[in-house]
């Protein structure tokens, strides 16, 4: 297998298909380890700014990129019919869900679609795009099976003249202790060949592949990571709502909860699932599931109760309103942190978008600030026509409401508190950072 030695002594040329979170630092790992790397994108913007040496994500530096654009390890294109020039193709384009919730594969098919157009003998493709168990074998490898017979030749055999993969990613933006490289990656190949070849480049990368038996466990496991998650999310927010009936503070019993040393997990409640996987993930299991008769209801009930979060804290802030004889409608509220988590700035599926929405539906004014989204950009759901305000003394006291939504660790907590007249926390933020003023500050 030509292309094994080709990766052993990183001749191989890699080849990085959507250049966003996933794909750009997977892109810059590559190049940094001495691979040359060629990123396909349809965005010009970004595929300009990246031959450039910009960013244009917080959390990586232009100096990554720069290092690697310089030393002619790293460049991007948005001409497909270059494919052929790479040995390795990783695709990394989005897969969201449609406005039925349901999976939208467009962005995957297409990029089989001009794959299969240029395909050639000896290739490897990798599919990391999270996705519902089955995709690999049954959208990607037929397409690129047929490819063979594009100059009236036969059909390509997988692990014979290409091969293929699944790899899913595992990226948690900004995490502290872990990156691409440190974070191990689990990798299912169709044939023998596909996975000695697949975990050979990725174990060039992370610290540990993971193999699997198949594209499909590997499809699953990504999907099983991700609604542990969405479920255990789901518990922690009923239990806020429950907890708070009674009196009793969830963060409280959380922290106390976590002192077990075995069988127990934190997980935190909040305004409302965010981000590019956990709000949308378990849907293409659930889809798929109903080929085979089967209901996922775990799922499906964590989607009810996440799904609900951003109509409490709205309910919360009309009894906090309530409380100094005022109503959501007419207020002036300002939301706190519009990224879906803390110190990064991509606001994919935040709940606080729709919080803007459900509190502007009852009357509130509302504004809001968030130091690293200056200007909130157009998503695939909302287009509100808004700046961040300037968070100072005088611009806090303005506001009736104050909602903290998403806490960055550059909010000065001390200053917010003593500054807003009301304020609703969704995320005990404020105690967190010592601050315990319950006539001013209700938890949400
Ligand atoms: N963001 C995360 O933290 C994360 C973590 C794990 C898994 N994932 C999964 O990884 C995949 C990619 O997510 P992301 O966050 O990097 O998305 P993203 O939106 O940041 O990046 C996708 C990139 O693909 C480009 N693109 C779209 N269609 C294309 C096409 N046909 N050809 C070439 N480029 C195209 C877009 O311009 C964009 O630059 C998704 O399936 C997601 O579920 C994301």
């Amino acid at each position: 297998m030509e292309l094994l030695n080709k990766i052993k002594d990183k001749s191989a040329v890699i080849g990085i298909i959507g250049l966003g979170y996933v794909g750009l630092p997977l892109g810059l790992e590559f190049a940094s380890k001495g691979f040359k790397v060629l990123g396909f994108d349809l965005d010009e913007i970004k595929v300009k700014n990246l031959n450039e040496g910009k960013t244009y994500i917080k959390h990586i530096a232009s100096k990554r990129i720069k290092d690697v654009v310089d030393k002619k390890r790293f460049s991007a294109t948005k001409e497909f019919d270059r494919l052929p020039e790479v040995d390795t193709i990783i695709i990394c384009v989005p897969t969201p869900l449609d406005e039925h919730r349901e999976p939208d594969m467009t962005y995957i098919v297409s990029t089989a679609e001009t794959i299969a157009k240029y395909l050639r003998k000896g290739q490897l493709v990798s599919l990391e795009s999270t996705t519902y168990p089955g995709t690999t074998d049954e959208i990607l490898l037929p397409l690129f099976e047929r490819s063979g017979e594009r100059d009236g030749g036969n059909k390509f055999e997988v692990g014979k003249d290409f091969y293929l993969s699944f790899s899913p990613e595992r990226e948690d933006p900004n995490n502290p202790s872990f990156n691409t490289a440190t974070i191990p990656k689990v990798v299912g190949g169709v044939t023998p060949n596909c996975l000695k070849i697949a975990t050979a480049l990725y174990n060039n990368v992370v610290v540990k592949t993971v193999p699997v038996s198949s594209t499909r466990a590997a499809e699953a496991t990504k999907l099983t990571e991700n609604i542990y998650r969405s479920v255990n999310i789901a518990l922690v927010n009923e239990l806020k709502m429950v907890f708070d009936r009674m009196g009793i503070d969830v963060w409280e019993v959380i922290d106390a909860a976590s002192t077990k040393p075995f069988g127990f997990q934190p997980f935190y409640p909040g305004p409302g699932l965010g981000g590019h996987c956990i709000p949308i993930d378990p849907f293409y299991l659930t889809w798929k599931a109903r080929e085979y008769e089967v209901h996922t209801r775990f799922i499906e009930l964590a989607g009810e109760v996440n799904t609900y979060m951003p109509y409490y804290v709205v309910e919360k802030g009309s009894e906090a309103l309530n409380r100094v004889k005022k109503s959501l409608n007419g207020s002036k509220l300002l939301i706190l942190g519009v990224a879906y988590k803390k110190d990064i700035d991509d606001m994919r599926e935040s709940p606080s978008l729709r919080l803007i929405e459900l509190f502007r539906e009852k009357g509130c004014e509302v504004s809001y600030n968030d130091p690293y989204v200056p200007k909130l950009p157009r998503t695939r759901k909302y287009q509100f026509d808004m700046e961040s305000v300037e968070l100072t003394k005088e611009n806090l006291a303005k506001f009736d409401l104050v909602v903290l939504s998403t806490d960055h660790s550059d909010y000065d907590y001390k200053m917010i508190a003593e500054n807003a007249s009301l304020i609703l926390d969704s995320r005990n933020a404020f105690v967190k950072n010592g601050i315990n003023d319950s006539t001013k500050i209700i938890k949400a």
